[in-house]
């Protein structure tokens, strides 16, 4: 009898508690990415099964719009009391507010997950999008490191401004840059993306070395000429490419700073597809302007996004001032694949519908829980708990 009451009573709770799920944007829907025609139809049809999904066994509040301010985020999370939050790298959560909430998930469609601040706790669990996106980034941080060695920018802008006149004739040595043969690549940060940029450049024989706060003895098995450098200034000083793949955090805060530029060999490229505040972007503007330093750059990320006019300013002088400096700067769009966005959607959108789903620890093994939050999984009084006593 107890038993048949105990199992009735949870199957009526389950059924009757719907967790209140609040997206901070309406893009993630399935009549925003889901419909969205650059996407395959297969991806858009996962993300329209799981939009539905997630409707019904959720009470679902989307926001109106894309970018509700830091504000408005905070102002919905008060009145609505949402136990899970969908959002993106556009908006930022603040400690003080999931302090003070019934949040015990939060699911963010991107891989980086700085936007989100922790409670002091720390106990609310964190998705993210890992294994759909290091392809398209590695692949992304290739082109723009070739697009840089080869000085493509300024010879497009050549043609587009029309200074290719009839007088101005292909000649040997004119506009002349250099290819990667030869060069040294330092990888700075061997997560899934710098791997990825290995496993594509390794064939073309060219010397990588990389620095991270782990040595990979497996992966190096499989390629055996990389080099591990214990300290970071080596891959510095010894790299004509440096390439940043470091999440974002307290530890790699500004972490190229003025130490590490200077010892940067001259034309030398920088490139960061990972996170802008990894780099103190101030002091190099300096060294630049300096020309304390001569390097080459290609950022797709930066401190403050979208850019500033006051920076952007200075990169302009800059450019002025010493034209041989090659600089592409993107707006933040390593992953803007159609596809990847759409699959990053997909998983965003499932681990919410198994988290609502799950009873316990076990239950989170299928979940992108972020690598922090995973390694701790055991050992934590997460917010979670409370959910799984109420169903
Ligand atoms: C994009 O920058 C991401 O973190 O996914």
């Amino acid at each position: 009898m107890i038993i048949k009451f105990k199992s009735t009573k949870i199957l009526v709770m389950s059924m009757t508690y719907k967790p209140k799920v609040f997206l901070t944007s309406n893009v993630f829907s399935d009549m925003e990415i889901g419909s969205n025609e650059a996407i395959s139809e297969v991806i858009r049809k996962d993300i329209k099964n799981l939009w539905q999904e997630l409707d019904q066994i959720s009470n679902l509040k989307v926001f109106k719009g894309r970018f509700p301010s830091e504000d408005q985020i905070n102002k919905r999370v008060e009145e609505f009391k949402p136990d899970i939050i969908g959002c993106h790298l556009s908006h930022f959560l603040n400690s003080e507010t999931l302090e003070n909430s019934n949040v015990f998930a939060i699911s963010t469609s991107t891989v980086g997950y700085n936007h989100i601040q922790r409670t002091h706790k720390d106990n609310i669990i964190i998705t993210h999008t890992p294994g759909v996106l290091h392809e398209t980034v590695a692949d992304y941080t290739i082109a723009i490191i070739m697009a840089n060695l080869r000085n493509l920018v300024d010879l497009h802008n050549y043609i587009w401004d029309n200074q290719w006149t009839p007088e101005d004739k292909w000649d040997l040595d004119q506009s002349l840059s250099s290819v990667i043969t030869g060069k040294v690549l330092g990888i700075v940060g061997l997560g899934e993306i710098g791997k990825e940029i290995i496993r594509r450049l390794y064939p073309w024989g060219i010397k990588i070395l990389y620095y991270d706060i782990n040595q990979m003895n497996e992966f190096e098995q499989d390629f055996p000429s990389i080099e591990f450098k214990e300290n970071i200034e080596d891959v510095f000083r010894d790299s004509d490419i440096v390439s940043i793949h470091v999440p974002l955090n307290k530890y790699t805060e500004k972490m190229v700073n003025r130490d590490l530029l200077k010892l940067m060999k001259k034309n030398a490229l920088l490139v960061n597809t990972a996170r802008g505040p990894v780099l103190d972007l101030d002091s190099l503007l300096d060294m630049l302007e300096t020309n304390e330093i001569s390097i080459n750059i290609a950022f797709d990320v930066f401190p403050i996004e979208p850019l500033n006019s006051k920076i952007l300013e200075r990169f302009k002088k800059i450019k002025q001032q010493r034209p041989e400096i090659r600089m592409i700067l993107i707006p933040h769009n390593a992953s803007a694949d159609a596809d990847t966005r759409g699959k990053m959607n997909i998983l965003f959108l499932q681990d919410m519908i198994n988290i609502i789903k799950s009873s316990s620890l076990e239950d989170l093994d299928e979940v992108h829980i972020i690598p922090e939050h995973k390694k701790q999984l055991k050992d934590k009084q997460w917010r979670i708990f409370n959910y799984w006593d109420k169903k």
